[in-house]
């Protein structure tokens, strides 16, 4: 082998070389592009986070709607339907259990923690007030957000032909229903 060829083969290594090298900065420079993408992404994110507010502004607008109104647009066949939901966690009975949530029963009326074998969270029983229907309703909208603490992992009832709905069929689950406004 003389040295010419040996050049050349130095000559060949150095251009893949370069061209590994090029091909890498290619890359960053690809990869540098994709980067505004990214806070492009973010920006929506911002949105979501915003359009959460907007809908927080609506559930304050629910929770100031007029209980008699509301309750009027429930009905108890469908009320049953949607405590389903609720079922998972909680019975509504005379002799119900309680569950991973308290037993339901008579709770219309009823002061919020107050049932004396199950374990409440500590902001449920600071809580404290009488579950009336409005508050029953504000509650069930959004029940984390009404209660910050709560350790009830229901994402709330957005419907209000829901709520209504399954206000009545908890109001009935009772020995005392109250009588509707
Ligand atoms: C994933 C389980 C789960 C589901 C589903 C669920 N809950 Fe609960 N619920 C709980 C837990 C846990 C608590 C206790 C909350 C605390 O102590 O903070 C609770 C508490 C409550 C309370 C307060 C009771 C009291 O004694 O003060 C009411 C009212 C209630 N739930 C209604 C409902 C209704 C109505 C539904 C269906 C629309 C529902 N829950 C769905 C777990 C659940």
């Amino acid at each position: 082998m003389d040295s010419f060829e040996i050049n050349k083969i130095i000559a060949a290594i150095l251009l893949t070389a370069l061209i590994v090298i090029g091909i890498g900065k290619f890359a960053d420079v690809l990869f540098h592009v994709e980067k505004p993408k990214e806070s492009a992404y973010q920006i929506e994110g911002l949105e979501i986070v915003s359009n959460e507010k907007k809908s927080d502004n609506n559930v304050k607008e629910i929770a100031q709607v007029d209980i008699a109104q509301l309750l009027s647009l429930g009905d108890l066949a469908h009320g049953e339907k949607v405590f389903k939901k609720c079922s998972a966690c909680h019975m509504i009975a005379s002799d119900g259990k309680n569950m991973i949530g308290p037993n339901l029963w008579g709770v219309i009326g009823r002061t919020a923690g107050s049932i004396s074998d199950y374990k409440y969270s500590k902001a449920m029983v600071a809580y404290g007030k009488e579950w009336s229907f409005e508050e029953m309703n504000s509650y069930l909208i959004k029940p984390q957000a009404y209660i910050k603490g709560t350790k009830m992992a229901f994402a709330g009832l957005r419907k209000e032909k829901d709520r209504a709905s399954v206000i009545l069929y908890m109001n009935s689950k009772s020995a005392t229903p109250k009588p509707l406004p």
